[in-house]
């Protein structure tokens, strides 16, 4: 067994784990401000206007967080959402702003990132949530590459590394007392144990997804791969990055139902089962939110680099 680790990684690869996981194990808390009071602080979420994001958004404004961006690529539902999030909030001033992103285009990315970059005090908590699953082989436009490759991976860890430089110059805006290492997780998924990653010996790597398929279209195994490659790079990146300019993450929410995560297989007998299997083996997007929080809110240096399940750290 990996040390420091309760599974080995070939049993967290393993459905009997998944199911424990899902099933039986306690989950992290829902954190209250006496876990972690964020006044002061900013937060960055992608993908922040439904599901696990937008949970995620109110769970950090109970624990005080001062501005919170809400990162997307449709400005109306994240106008709608930051409108939502605000009606039930009465402790004191706290700002939620829609910012333009689109992970689908790098021009998007860039500008988003120097938006960022012209703000008087550095995000201490980036929750790089948005993802996609394409039910049917989608390819980007401008890129070429893999719809899931590209918004799962590409532009989320090129989003990263744009942000990286800006949270390690400015200061947080929280006061000096409480001055915090910033955080960015990168949700991921337990489905990046479950890949088969024919690709891995492709090289160079990334055109072996942008091949057009040839067979069956497996789309939980392209998902799955695009989670992996994001899960290894985050990994590497780590290794680089000294954990006192940031902790970088991995936080899974879990399979979580009642997100908008599987509406491309919505009206279909596969989207019928699935929503079967999701409400019988998942949880809410509450309990989703409050695992990648535990993540991006609670977890230490020993996090960083690390794919967190539960609040544990897992191989
Ligand atoms: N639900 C699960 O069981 C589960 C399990 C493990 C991991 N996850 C991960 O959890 C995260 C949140 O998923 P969810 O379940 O909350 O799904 P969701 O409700 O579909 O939310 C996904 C978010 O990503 C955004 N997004 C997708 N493509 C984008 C792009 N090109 N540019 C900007 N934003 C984009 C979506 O924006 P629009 O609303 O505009 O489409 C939406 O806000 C994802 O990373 C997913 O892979 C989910």
């Amino acid at each position: 067994m990996a040390s420091g680790f309760d599974t080995t990684p070939e049993q967290q690869a393993g459905q009997l784990h998944f199911l424990k996981s899902q099933i039986l194990e306690t989950k992290a808390p829902v954190l209250t401000r006496k876990d972690a009071d964020l006044s002061g602080q900013t937060a960055i979420i992608t993908g922040g206007n439904v599901g696990v994001g937008l949970e995620a958004a109110s769970q950090l404004l109970q624990l005080g967080v001062s501005k919170l961006i809400l990162a997307v690529r449709n400005e109306q539902s994240g106008q709608a959402a930051a409108k939502s999030l605000l009606v039930s909030r009465k402790d004191g001033p706290q700002k939620v702003e829609v910012w333009k992103l689109n992970l689908s285009e790098y021009a998007s990315v860039m500008a988003f990132a120097e938006r960022v970059g012209k703000l008087e005090a550095r995000p201490d908590i980036v929750l790089l949530n948005a993802g996609i699953i394409c039910a049917k082989p989608t390819f980007n436009p401008l890129t070429g590459h893999d719809e899931d490759v590209q918004t799962n991976y590409l532009s989320t860890v090129l989003l990263l590394i744009l942000l990286l430089p800006i949270l390690k110059a400015k200061p947080s805006a929280a006061i000096a007392a409480k001055n915090p290492v910033p955080h960015i997780s990168v949700v991921s998924s337990v489905l990046a144990h479950w890949s088969k990653f024919d690709e891995r010996s492709a090289d160079p790597l990334l055109p072996a997804f942008d091949a057009k398929p040839t067979s069956n279209w497996n789309m939980e195994e392209r998902y799955s791969a695009s989670k992996l490659l994001a899960l290894i790079f985050c990994s590497e990146l780590a290794r680089r990055i000294p954990r006192e300019v940031a902790i970088i993450n991995a936080p899974t929410p879990g399979l979580t139902y009642g997100s908008s995560f599987m509406r491309q297989t919505a009206g279909t007998v596969l989207g019928f089962i699935i929503g079967i299997y999701y409400r019988i083996f998942g949880h809410g997007t509450n309990v989703g939110a409050s695992q990648v929080l535990a993540a991006a809110v609670r977890a230490g240096p020993e996090s960083h680099g690390q794919f967190l399940e539960n609040g544990k750290l897992r191989p």
